[in-house]
């Protein structure tokens, strides 16, 4: 278990969770779901008021998540795109936890392919810090290889603030993000990172 990142995230049908487990299992890091005190249900019902809220900026109480983000290095957080915006209870943790955040990166699904810039844009103003990595990701490339590949470009963003926590693995080295190899060597520089924290599967934190 990786104690120097803590993964936060929302999920209130499922697409988000797929995300959050898959960088979970890559990275080794604990995670927390937040749950809103007052659910946003499945169904017709609870999406009026997930888009209501979301549209009117009401946030809802979270439950507490049982971690102290100002003990990790990095404070990756996640949740689904409503009205434009990240989801309610994402955006509760983030203005309740500003200044615990040293650094932040943040990931989102959506249903289609456009709000995710300008709603990475908000999220970093309810942070109150700029993200060092962002992923958005349309439902539909939740699987795969579009999933792997999403997954591989966020992990090379992440790389220098990987290095800079758990410090050089191998000095000097310079990563490659780009070209035919460049998923090969993040998926080698990742284990190496991952074996050094001794850490390289999810497991549950609780
Ligand atoms: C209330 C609500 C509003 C949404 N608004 C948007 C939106 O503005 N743009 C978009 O691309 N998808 C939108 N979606 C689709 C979700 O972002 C998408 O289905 C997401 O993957 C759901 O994640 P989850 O299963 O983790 O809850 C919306 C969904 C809901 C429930």
């Amino acid at each position: 278990m990786n104690p120097k990142i803590l993964l936060v995230y929302y999920s209130r049908s499922g697409n988000t969770r797929v995300l959050a487990e898959a960088l979970i299992q890559k990275l080794g890091c604990e995670w927390v779901e937040l749950r809103p005190k007052t659910n946003y249900p499945t169904g017709a019902w609870g999406f009026l008021k997930a888009l209501l809220h979301s549209m009117t900026g009401r946030l809802p109480e979270i439950e507490v998540i049982g971690k102290r983000p100002e003990s990790y290095e990095l404070v990756i957080v996640g949740g689904p795109i409503w009205g434009g915006r990240v989801a309610t209870p994402v955006r509760s943790f983030l203005r309740g936890h500003q200044k615990n955040l040293k650094r932040v990166a943040f990931f989102a699904t959506q249903g289609g392919t456009r709000a995710g810039e300008r709603a990475m844009e908000r999220m970093q103003s309810d942070a109150g810090i700029p993200p060092r990595a962002s992923l958005v990701i349309p439902e539909r490339d939740l699987r795969g290889h579009s999933l792997k590949n999403s997954i591989h470009g966020f992990l090379a963003r992440l790389n220098p603030i990987l290095n800079e926590i758990q410090g050089p693995l191998r000095p000097g080295l310079k990563i490659q993000t780009s070209g035919a190899r460049a998923g090969d060597q993040l998926e080698h520089e990742s284990a190496r990172f991952l074996s050094a924290s001794g850490s390289g599967r999810a497991q549950n934190p609780k």
